[in-house]
């Protein structure tokens, strides 16, 4: 019986220092490093969308600020709006010179009603400095991969009225040269937003 206690107390032990080996590795490189660690999908990237202005824009047209990114739909009837003004109010928490350092990104998932003209208007209600981009469907399905970003069409419950997107929603944080930050998650308060932000933006 004694080689099967060593075996199995050997083994947990092996278990044991490979769960650190990995929590080590998982800490250190981050979901968001090139290639990922582990599998762990990267977020963002490159991207090519077009502008308010019906101007192709690359992710290189962003670099130098943090930005905070958000996909959805100008349709949405709920989910969107809400986040969208999280994002509004959490960098009108911001001291203004701060809050002029963050670029706020809406991306539309649905390039089919949300054309260049409807998500300038669109955007602009919510923050004054905030783009919006849309594009080709391949564009977005391009730049919604990169994001990790989950949508698809939903036919409406009824004639005549206007199919809905489903879309994961996340609010996502990228540095200054572009790297994935952090994510927030559906509902979370401006305030805690706010604070992210002005952490990204103290870490340089
Ligand atoms: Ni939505």
């Amino acid at each position: 019986m004694r080689w099967l206690i060593y075996g199995v107390a050997g083994l947990a032990l092996l278990v044991a220092a490979g769960i650190a080996v990995l929590a080590v590795q998982v800490i250190e490189g981050g979901p968001n490093e090139a290639g990922g660690i582990l599998g762990q999908p990267t977020v963002g990237g490159p991207f090519e969308l077009i502008d308010g202005d019906g101007r192709t824009v690359t992710e290189k047209d962003f670099a130098g600020r943090p930005m905070i990114v958000y996909f959805g739909y100008t349709y949405c009837p709920d989910v969107c709006p809400t986040e969208l003004i999280a994002i509004a109010d959490a960098l009108d928490l911001m001291p203004p010179e701060e809050a002029a350092r963050i670029q706020p990104v809406f991306i539309t998932v649905d390039p089919e009603r949300d054309t260049p003209e409807v998500m300038k208007d669109y955007v602009a209600a919510f923050y004054p400095t905030m783009v919006g981009l849309t594009g080709t469907a391949a564009q977005v399905r391009a730049a919604a991969k990169a994001y990790r970003v989950y949508y698809a069409r939903q036919e409406p419950a009824s004639e005549g009225s206007p199919y809905l997107m489903a879309h994961s929603s996340f609010i996502y944080v990228m540095d200054a040269n572009g790297k994935y930050v952090r994510h927030f998650s559906m509902g979370t308060q401006p305030e805690e937003i706010a604070a992210g932000l002005r952490e990204v933006l103290a870490a340089g």
